[in-house]
């Protein structure tokens, strides 16, 4: 707890800040993470389902991993964690959130600066035509087909082996470089580049925190560890801010 205090206290003194999220913030509100419990689909991992190459051979079975995960996060809610990160946003006079998730879960929650490396869950595109468009249908047809030229849609999300939008990743990398604090909350920091932004912005000056109730390959090189869910520590690291317009 001393430690959540001194965090606390970092905020407090910083008015930048820049959050990386990754799917153990979800996780609370019942979307399994990757490399967790439960993450594994029919056996396969995200990294053998998540590429152009799984796609291309076998559009179908991505398709249908893709439907299932829809489904849960058509049925979550945003948690503490996320509410309370749309909180902090109101704290700081420059507070930027970084997602690795596709959910779209911190939107809902309120909050409004958010760059979603990683695309959305909710947006289809045409292999063929490129047409890019919002779909929310869940579950969605196999194999859904593009409704202007009848191509194959494919979910409008990175996939490993792919490139990172480059305006993103600017927005990202100039966050990272004013971040006075960065906290990384709910990722395994084992996908690049995300895994590298904390490291970036602590070489750039930020105090690096890390929320997550197991050790990952950043653990000992954050200044502050806390450990545990993020639906848990961010509201409580949320509570030992003084509050807006409260005095002293
Ligand atoms: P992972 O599934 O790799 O890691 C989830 C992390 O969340 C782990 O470190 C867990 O210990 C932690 N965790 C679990 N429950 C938690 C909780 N309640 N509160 C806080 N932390 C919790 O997910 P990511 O790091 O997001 O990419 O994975 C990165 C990328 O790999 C994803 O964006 C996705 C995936 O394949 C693509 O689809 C391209």
């Amino acid at each position: 707890m001393a430690m959540l205090h001194n965090v606390a206290r970092l905020l407090q003194q910083a008015r930048r800040v820049a959050v990386l999220t990754g799917a153990g913030v979800s996780q609370e509100s019942g979307v399994p993470t990757f490399r967790g419990p439960g993450g594994l689909w029919r056996q396969h991992r995200p990294e053998d389902l998540a590429t152009p190459e799984a796609f291309a051979k076998d559009p179908r079975l991505v398709w249908e991993w893709y439907d299932w995960r829809r489904g849960l996060i058509a049925e979550a809610r945003p948690n503490p964690g996320h509410l309370a990160l749309a909180a902090l946003e109101d704290r700081f006079e420059d507070f930027t959130l970084i997602t690795q998730n596709v959910d779209g879960l911190h939107r809902r929650a309120g909050s409004r600066q958010v760059v979603e490396i990683h695309g959305s869950i909710w947006e289809v595109r045409c292999l063929d035509c490129g047409d890019l468009r919002e779909d929310r249908r869940a579950p969605i047809p196999i194999l859904p087909t593009c409704s202007l030229c009848g191509g194959l849609l494919r979910p409008n999300v990175v996939w490993f082996g792919e490139a990172l939008d480059p305006v993103r990743l600017e927005q990202v990398r100039e966050a990272l470089v004013r971040a006075q604090v960065m906290l990384l909350a709910g990722t395994s920091a084992v996908v690049q580049p995300a895994a590298a932004f904390g490291l970036w912005a602590q070489q750039a000056g930020a105090v690096l925190v890390e929320i997550n109730p197991v050790p990952t390959p950043l653990s000992l090189r954050c200044d502050y560890v806390l450990k545990g869910p993020a639906g848990e520590i961010l509201p409580a690291l949320l509570a030992a801010l003084p509050q807006p317009g409260g005095g002293l």
